[in-house]
């Protein structure tokens, strides 16, 4: 098999992005450094807690929706960004009857390698060609089979900031032809409580993912964060429509990075890690339109929790 590997996590642009993100007022990191093999199980056990509501709202969606809207469509390839354990894709393929491409991208090499593997062996008539790469960066895509469903799932969209976020749904409309579409899964704004209990797990999953991210970043770049002497932090900004994670210090703590530099995380500062924003119909309207977009099917569940959208070439 030859893989197309474009811009894994092991780049030299790494140090780059992480000066870049340590040099602002608010030090940040990108949460895409939270998924090596480590992280994606971790993820994998968030989408399992009680109070983690949005995978399974999703996966309803999901299993009641792609029947009929993949029926209307008959999509014959799915190029899936952000694929991770590929687990609610099966709600997708398993609506595609005559699916003959399956193109997982993400960007923990490793985990997408097992994903493949177990993928074929669910379906052994399609081609499966993973490909290993950052989607936030150009990405190139083997010839597919039209119409190709572009799908988004699981709220990934959340992690990008409203500009970032129609970058990204642009690139993909540009790769877009006219019968193919998009589906993206996106977490609804609700009460702030329940959004925030669902990134405070009682059993500590998400402070631990959180944190695995320091120990990726000194695997990836030969940093020394001691990842144990920061804490989790977890809190919805109301203006912004938001949840943001952070990593605090108990006490000041410096880390080097070589080729990067050096920095000081002040008691009371914090590294956010993550944004995770929280929209509605109007708000995903927009950013459809920004990006060539339009919705063309949109599905919540009963309580608001959570939608799934069909968009289309505008
Ligand atoms: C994978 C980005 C959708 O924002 O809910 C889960 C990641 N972070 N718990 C999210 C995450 C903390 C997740 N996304």
């Amino acid at each position: 098999m030859t893989e197309q590997c474009t811009s894994t996590l092991a780049d030299a642009g790494v140090l780059a992005e992480i000066r870049a993100g340590m040099d602002r007022p608010q030090k940040e990191l990108p949460p895409k450094f939270f998924y090596d093999e480590r992280g994606s199980e971790l993820f994998e056990a968030i989408t399992r807690l009680p109070e983690y509501y949005l995978t399974r709202a999703e996966a309803a969606l999901l299993a009641l929706r792609m029947p009929e809207w993949m029926a209307a469509l008959g999509p014959a390839a799915l190029v899936e960004l952000g694929a991770g354990s590929a687990v609610k894709t099966r709600l997708v393929l398993d609506a595609m009857d005559g699916a003959e491409v399956y193109v997982p991208v993400d960007v923990s090499a490793d985990f997408l390698d097992a994903t493949a593997r177990r993928v074929r062996g669910t379906y052994p008539g399609l081609e499966v060609r993973p490909v290993a790469a950052d989607f936030t960066a150009p990405f190139p895509l083997p010839p597919l089979p039209h119409p190709v469903l572009h799908a988004l799932l699981g709220s990934t969209i959340g992690n990008f900031a409203p500009d970032e976020a129609i970058a990204l749904l642009h690139a993909t409309r540009h790769r877009m032809g006219r019968g193919d579409r998009f589906l993206m899964g996106v977490d609804l704004r609700k009460e702030p409580a329940r959004i925030e209990a669902a990134y405070n797990d009682a059993a500590g999953v998400t402070a631990e993912f959180n944190r695995n991210m320091l120990r990726v970043v000194n695997a990836l770049a030969g940093a020394d964060f001691d990842a144990d002497a920061y804490e989790h932090r977890a809190f919805y900004d109301r203006a912004a429509h938001r949840i943001e994670m952070h990593l605090v210090p108990a006490r000041a703590q410096t880390v080097t990075v070589p080729g990067a530099g050096r920095w000081t995380v002040a008691a009371g500062e914090s590294i956010r890690t993550e944004i995770s924003c929280k929209h509605d119909r109007a708000s995903v309207d927009a950013m459809f339109a920004a990006a060539g977009l339009r919705v063309e099917r949109w599905a919540a569940d009963e309580e608001g929790l959570f939608a799934i959208v069909l968009g289309t070439p505008a």
